[in-house]
């Protein structure tokens, strides 16, 4: 099943996808494992870093590989390409959707480049996805304005033929500063005039009951970073601190199995129905 298709499938259903990122063999292990546990899908992402990190082949190949010998159902993400080149790039190296990231750009501007990813996309029957309102990335002020107005949302998407939309309504990327407070209500009225599957960005340190909530007024992907991070880290700092082990095969087990029980808990909440 397409990605496509399988956004619209849960959003029948009224639950979401994790879109989980991995940035090692380590993180994707552990995503991989709690998918499989549980015997459901997920997405994996890459963002332009990590994709610099590992290499695109690498990184596209690895994560193929990963379905495939875990025998999970999952699709490979680009999140946030900042240009149409990247996301071709990402597309001839197998990637089964990209999104596109104009929404730090003009109205026009982003329409511009979101119709050209589009329109590049359709002969791999990619998936794309596309971010309309401001949503803080990683050292940007998370208080700003610029929440998605609805009816440029529904516009946005009739006019570029996007087939997934991140939309702001309160969230942020990374660690938040104080507790995020999400508009229902706008988000509920953005699902109600706009035909496609909606996202929200910044999933990490959102409590389960607010991500509940977001699922019921339309969110269909919820996606999940800094808290795979911080989770791996954490653990690998933990035994670094109690062993003198050079054998990284055993060092990083218990890193990975950190991981995997933080996607288990994210993979069951956003799946419930
Ligand atoms: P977090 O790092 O806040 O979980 O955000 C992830 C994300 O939205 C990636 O696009």
């Amino acid at each position: 099943m397409t990605l496509q298709e399988k956004l619209l499938q849960y959003r029948s259903e009224g639950k979401a996808l994790l879109a989980a990122n991995f940035y090692n063999f380590e993180t994707l292990a552990g995503i991989l494992q709690a998918a499989r546990q549980l015997e459901e899908p997920v997405i994996l992402q890459l963002s332009e870093s990590s994709i610099n990190y590992l290499g695109l082949e690498l990184a596209a190949k690895l994560a193929r590989a990963g379905l495939s010998q875990y025998g999970v159902e999952g699709w490979l993400h680009l999140d946030h390409g900042a240009t149409p080149g990247l996301a071709a790039r990402c597309l001839d190296a197998g990637f089964d959707s990209v999104m596109i990231d104009g929404s730090e750009k003009p109205f026009e501007e982003n329409v511009r480049i979101t119709r050209q990813v589009v329109d590049m996309a359709k002969i791999y029957e990619a998936n794309v996805e596309a971010e309309l309102g401001f949503i803080a990335k990683l050292g940007q002020e998370q208080e700003r304005d610029g929440f998605t107005q609805p009816e440029q949302a529904r516009d946005f998407v009739i006019m570029t033929g996007v087939n997934a939309l991140a939309v702001a309504i309160g969230t942020a990327h990374g660690f938040y500063k104080k507790e995020p407070k999400l508009d229902l209500v706008r988000l509920s009225r953005i699902s109600a005039i706009t035909p496609v599957p909606l996202v929200l960005h910044g999933g990490s340190g959102i409590p389960d009951e607010m991500l509940r909530n977001a699922i019921s007024h339309g969110i269909v992907k919820v996606n999940l970073a800094t808290d795979s991070k911080n989770t791996f880290m954490k653990e690998l700092r933990k035994v670094l601190f109690t062993t003198d082990e050079i054998d990284l095969r055993k060092t990083f087990p218990p890193a990975i199995e950190a991981v995997k029980e933080l996607i288990v808990r994210k993979i069951r909440l956003v799946s419930m129905q």
